[in-house]
Parts: C-alpha cells; structure tokens; sequence
C-alpha cells in the first residue's frame, strides 16, 4: 500500500506547472488532494489535464492568498473541499519569477508586485494552513528557485533573485517557530527549468529535459521524509533522482 494511501495533501497553486505534477503524482499514490487555485475555470482545465480517473479523490477549492481577507476566504473554501478530513501534507507553488527593470530603475510598486506574487502568497498560505497542522506529523512544503543564489544571468530577472532568496529566508522563519512541533516545514529550491505536463520547455521557453512529472517525485519524497527546516536546493535531475530514492 502506498504510504500516501488515506492520506489529505492541500496543493496551493496546482494549476502552475510545479502544482500540477504535484497534484498528479499524490494522486497516483491514492492520496485525497485539493488542488487550490484562484479561478474555478483553471480548476476545470486542471481536472482535464490531470486525466482525473473515476476512483480518484481530487476536491478543488477556489481561494487566492495575496491578503488577509483573501486568504479566510480561500482558508473557508479549503475546509469545505476538505468536508472534515484533517490536511496531512501541503506544497504552496504559489508564484513565479516577475520581469522587471534593472534593480535601480524599478518602482516600489513593481517590487511590491513581485513580492505579492511568490512571498506573500507563501506568507499567506502558512498563517492560514501551518497552525492547524503543527502538532501533526505534517509536512508544509514552498517552491523557491535556484535564481536565489547568484546573480541572474539578467538584470531583468533581478526580482526572481529577491523573491527566491526571501522565500528561502522565509523557511528558516516558520523552521524556527515550528522547531518544537511535529510538522516539517521546507522548500523545494529549483536550479533548472521544468514543462509543463507533456511539455519541452518551461515558461521562459527554455528546454526543459523533464516535465513537471518528473520533478514530483521530489515532493513525495519530502512529504515522507525526515527533511525539517530545510531549503532542499534540487541542482540537478539527478538531485531530484537521488531524494526521490531516499
Ligand atoms: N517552472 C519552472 O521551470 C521553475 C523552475 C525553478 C523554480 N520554479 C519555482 O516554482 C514555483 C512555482 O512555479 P511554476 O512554474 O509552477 O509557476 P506557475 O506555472 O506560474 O504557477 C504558479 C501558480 O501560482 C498560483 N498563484 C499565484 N498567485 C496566487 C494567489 N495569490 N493565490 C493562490 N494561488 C496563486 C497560480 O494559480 P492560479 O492562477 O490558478 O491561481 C499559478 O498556477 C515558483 O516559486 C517558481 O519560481 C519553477
């Protein structure tokens, strides 16, 4: 039996390329998932993408994490996809890489856009998922990008760099605050480009050896696994390989 079998995961962001392998593969592995998106109509294209069989137990809930309000509301819907389960496992792919101009010529604004747009949302999704589960033996999992550790390779990309390197940040935040409890919190740091389901390239339209398919057998293996407070920096495929065996 597999040990996801009986199981609740809540995937924030499964309609994004990272989600939906994610969605995907605790499926395969008999678990119940809600995929959580803003848009009813992504969730529908969602359910057609991941080939949903009869049997399968996907719930969806509708709900955006950019504020507060937005977030008791997308917290209210997920309880009601849930219908009394208790959330065992979350991954939060919330969020991409905004373009943007060189750091000196970008506006508050378009910073705060970025921010909203990766941080926050993860910042969202922790205050309103993370309190309920500390005390189980839980696992809440963010996406981050390798863009965190270095300069880009562009100046534009400069806001990408910030926002990974702050959601990596974040983790040791909410790892030092659930140090004590039962839940593990970590991300999932990616150092290359994904596609999409049945896809070649990632959305920067660079070839992309695996599709998302390929890369979430890593967040089955965190889910499972020991990893607690960790940025788990996946450099390579042979990275994901590796945790995916452990
Ligand atoms: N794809 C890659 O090649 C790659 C490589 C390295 C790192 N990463 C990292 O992986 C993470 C996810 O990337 P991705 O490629 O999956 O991006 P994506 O395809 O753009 O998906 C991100 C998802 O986030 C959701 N989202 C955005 N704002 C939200 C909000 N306020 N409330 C709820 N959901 C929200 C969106 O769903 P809705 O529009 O349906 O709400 C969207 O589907 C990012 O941190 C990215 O930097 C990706």
């Amino acid at each position: 039996m597999s040990s996801f079998q009986g199981k609740t995961i809540v995937v924030v962001g499964a309609t994004g390329v990272v989600g939906s392998g994610v969605c995907r593969a605790f499926l395969d592995a008999g678990a119940f998932v809600v995929g959580v998106s803003r848009s009813a109509e992504k969730l529908d294209a969602l359910k057609q993408t991941l080939e949903v069989r009869p049997g399968e137990a996907f719930s969806t809930a509708v709900g955006d994490f950019k504020d507060d309000s937005t977030a008791a509301l997308a917290t209210a819907a997920i309880d009601k996809a849930l219908a009394g389960r208790s959330i065992d496992h979350v991954v939060s792919a919330q969020g991409f890489v905004k373009f943007g101009p060189p750091a000196t010529q970008t506006t508050a604004h378009q910073l705060q856009e970025a921010l909203d747009d990766g941080l926050f949302v993860n910042f969202h999704a922790a205050k309103a998922l993370l309190p309920g589960i500390k005390q189980r033996p839980a696992s809440f999992t963010m996406v981050s990008g390798g863009l965190a550790h270095a300069p880009p390779p562009d100046a534009a990309m400069w806001m990408g760099t910030l926002k990974n390197a702050a959601v990596n940040a974040f983790t040791f935040g909410l790892a030092a605050e659930t140090a004590r409890d039962h839940v593990r919190v970590n991300t999932v740091c990616i150092h290359f480009g994904v596609a999409p389901i049945g896809g070649r390239q990632n959305q920067f339209g660079l070839p992309a050896e695996r599709d998302t398919l390929g890369l979430a057998p890593a967040f089955l293996a965190i889910a499972r696994g020991k990893q607690k407070g960790q940025v788990v920096c996946l450099t390579s495929w042979a990275d994901v390989d590796a945790l995916a065996r452990s």
